[in-house]
């Protein structure tokens, strides 16, 4: 088989090593959704189960077989012919099947885990690959805790079942010992003294217990591995494994490695937020690539230099991970720089706003509350003169008709550059009559996305706040209106938000 020598293979193993971490276990049609995701991801191989394992793992297996059609799907093994059995008859469906087979490699793991001889995991490990490869021609070995193994040993193993068929040799770092350069060593030695080598991809999969799985996957690609092992959000056993993300990420971002990898970045954030929901496995927040934190700016001294170049502190588009803007989190380190973009955000005209004064203000707010939401900024716009926008619909007066006797009908004027308009809608309740009413007026397509009414004090005599969160042409945009009068409360909200974009 002849591959581009730059293309950098996905090998995901979300479903099996990522999901038997203890609470993530996922039903097979949960399994089945998250693998038509990574198909949309683009990656090559997706590792389905072990099925000798659980009858669910392998009716997971049957189903991933069935639903995917691109990836390569993969079946786990130990190396024996019980294991192989299982996994022939749960890939029965597959259009591309790998079995995926091996036995420990380490003095440590011949020794305490198979109280063996080197000669006799050899004959096994050979055996296994023989035996597998009657049935499937894709054959995946894992030369397991080759982390730790003997380089001269492994280099026999990996030969050997080279010789005896196997298309890919997995050399894990199970116990995440490694360190990048010696684990970059390790694939060099093996490309070098491993005579059969060009015959076979080597995979790189490495667990993350000293926080060095990503450093270690990409010094085995710089060595000549051209597959990687990795789960989305890095989930696996105990620390977990390479995070999808953050090795492609690296690849992509690092243009003079040349190296390149099928999958669209771009469904990273939603697949995270997923795997996550679905795994019940929150996202740390400082997780690079795809953590809240990860494209948020939170100190002034940042932010600054954000706004004025945004390569100053960002070394990837946020675009590119599926996440839609980078965020300026306003708190009470955040400079006059950064209230300004957020206050343009939201639609006000700064320049005719005094900023020192709004400034002052905001600086009070900010040092009772962590983080200073858009609410927390219209509301301290609303306090005061700031209020101005550049154009704006101005609600002249406002007529309702309700009760349970009689339709909702609002009667709404407004002016806008000096002209009044009128109208008048039906609704199922007053406020809805005068949102149409409105809507009438302005004739452009905008949803309204949420509406709260909120009582400030509490009693029927309360002032009311209503926030509205309206959507046009995709972008969101919040108002806000305050009155004892609900209806009135809510006309003024939305148009608080129509007069920011119209
Ligand atoms: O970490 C490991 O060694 C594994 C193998 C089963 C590939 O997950
Ligand atoms: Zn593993």
């Amino acid at each position: 088989m002849l591959h581009d020598p730059n293309r950098v293979y996905v090998f995901d193993t979300t479903l099996r090593d990522g999901e038997q971490v203890p609470g993530c276990q996922l039903s097979t049609p949960e399994k089945v959704e998250i693998a038509k995701e990574l198909e949309a991801l683009g990656v090559d191989v997706i590792e389905a189960g072990f099925p000798i394992s659980s009858p669910g793992d392998f009716q997971s297996v049957v189903e991933l077989s069935k639903a995917v059609n691109d990836p390569i799907i993969c079946a786990l093994t130990r190396a024996n012919r019980g294991d192989i059995d299982a996994a022939v008859a749960a890939l029965k469906y597959a259009k591309r099947p790998r079995i995926h087979t091996g036995i420990g490699s380490s003095d440590m793991h011949i020794k305490y885990k198979f109280n063996s001889t080197r000669e006799d995991i050899l004959a096994r490990a050979v055996d296994a690959v023989k035996y597998a490869k009657q049935f499937v021609e894709d054959i995946e070995f894992y030369a397991e805790d080759a982390g730790r193994a003997d380089n001269a040993f492994l280099a026999q193993m990996i030969e050997a079942v080279i010789a005896a068929g196997a298309t890919v040799v997995n050399i894990p770092d199970t116990n995440g010992y490694c360190l990048p350069s010696d684990y970059g060593a390790k694939i060099l030695y093996l490309k070098e003294n491993v005579q059969n080598i060009d015959q076979a991809i080597i995979s790189v999969h490495c667990h993350n217990d000293l926080g060095l799985a990503t450093a270690n996957t990409l010094a085995g690609v710089i060595n000549g591995a051209r597959q990687v092992e990795c789960t989305i959000n890095g989930i696996g056993e105990r620390a977990g494994n390479t995070a999808l993300e953050e090795i492609v990420m690296v690849l992509k971002t690092h243009h003079e490695l040349n190296l390149k990898t099928n999958i669209n970045s771009k469904h990273f954030s939603k697949l995270s937020a997923q795997v996550s929901r679905m795994m019940r496995m929150p996202v740390q927040p400082n997780k690079a690539i795809i953590g809240k934190n990860a494209f948020a700016h939170s100190s002034g001294i940042h932010q600054d230099g954000f706004l004025k170049h945004r390569e100053n502190y960002e070394i990837m588009n946020p675009e590119d991970v599926g996440i839609d803007e980078s965020d300026i989190i306003l708190t009470a380190r955040s400079g006059r720089h950064a209230l300004k973009h957020h206050l343009e955000r939201l639609g006000y005209v700064t320049d005719k706003i005094n900023l020192d004064q709004v400034y002052e203000k905001f600086l009070t707010v900010a040092d009772q509350k962590k983080e200073i939401s858009d609410n927390d900024l219209l509301s301290l716009m609303s306090e005061g003169e700031e209020h101005t926008y550049k154009n704006g619909y101005k609600l002249n007066s406002l007529q309702v008709e309700c009760g349970d006797t009689v339709n909702p009908t609002a009667t709404v004027k407004l002016e806008y550059e000096g002209v009044e308009h009128e109208a008048k809608a039906e609704g199922n309740g007053p406020v809805n009559a005068t949102i149409k009413a409105i809507e009438s007026v302005i004739g452009k397509d905008i949803q309204l996305k949420e509406l709260t009414i909120q009582a400030i004090h509490g009693g029927s005599d309360d002032v009311s706040k209503v926030n509205m969160r309206v959507s046009y042409e995709d972008k969101s945009y919040l108002g806000y209106g305050f009155s004892t009068d609900i209806v009135k409360a809510s006309a003024d909200a939305y148009l608080d938000a129509l007069n920011k974009f119209l």
